[in-house]
């Protein structure tokens, strides 16, 4: 959101008048297993990130100067805490507003007994532009967001002319922002969005997409994909400056 909008919308609040923001997601009240309220309440403590805390120290939370991956809608957290464990070396942050995926993976990270990962429960949105610092990231992750298919409600979808510049600036200069998807017309809609913005590079050769990088786990829902024929695309661009 740019400083005018932010100014006029926090104005409208102050005068009690109601806006309603355009979210890419709409808050689930999915019940909690048993299992993923045991791992909340176990893990919170060490692996729990708070957006009313404010601006990140990388080196205080993480106790080292390693470089920090982010990703936005982890969902259950299932490819998030493999990449956290084959790459330990590489710090990592999730960001989820559903609960129950967020219990689901510190369930599945503290049996994966991984050190290296941090989350939010909270609007990724939100969390970029209170929390984290400008440069920083080494990488940024939106696998399989939700791809609001109705065309009345493409608004929604998280990848945005004004979302994507917010988020160049958490980049180091170099640093990727790699998207995925299995939506073809959301696809699209990333590759022209990206290419409209200026100071970001395509890293894909004949600019449009890009192999699954070894990184990106396959997804169960990814292999079922695939043998029913249908595809995936994957988007990375660089921060240029
Ligand atoms: C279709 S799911 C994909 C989940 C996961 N990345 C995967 O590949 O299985 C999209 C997820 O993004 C989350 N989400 C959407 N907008 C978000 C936002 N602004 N901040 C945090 N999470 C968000 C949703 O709650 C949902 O779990």
């Amino acid at each position: 959101m740019s400083e005018t909008s932010k100014t006029a919308l926090e104005q409208a609040e102050q005068e009690g008048k109601y806006i309603r923001k355009v979210r890419s997601f709409v808050k689930r009240e999915g019940r909690l297993t048993k299992g993923q309220a045991k791992a909340l309440e176990d893990n919170w403590p060490t692996m729990g990130l708070n957006h009313q805390d404010g601006l990140l120290d990388f080196t205080k939370v993480f106790g080292n100067d390693n470089p920090v991956v982010l990703e936005i809608g982890f969902g259950m957290g299932k490819s998030l805490v493999e990449m956290a464990k084959n790459a330990p070396n590489t710090n990592f942050i999730g960001i989820e507003v559903h609960r129950p995926g967020v219990g689901a993976c510190l369930m599945d990270a503290s049996e994966a007994g991984v050190t290296n990962l941090r989350v939010y429960e909270h609007d990724a949105v939100e969390v970029l532009a209170d929390c984290i610092a400008d440069s920083s990231l080494a990488k940024l992750q939106l696998f399989f967001p939700d791809p609001w298919h109705k065309k009345r409600h493409h608004k929604r979808r998280i990848v945005q002319p004004e979302f994507v510049e917010n988020l160049r600036s958490k980049l180091k200069i170099g640093g990727v922002f790699h998207m995925a998807t299995d939506w073809e017309n959301y696809a699209e809609h990333m590759l022209e969005v990206m290419t409209a913005a200026e100071k970001f590079k395509n890293q894909s050769e004949t600019n449009d997409y890009m192999p699954r990088p070894d990184d990106r786990p396959l997804t169960k829902f990814e292999q079922r994909g695939h043998r029913l024929g249908h595809g995936v695309w994957d988007l990375m661009f660089e921060r240029k400056v």
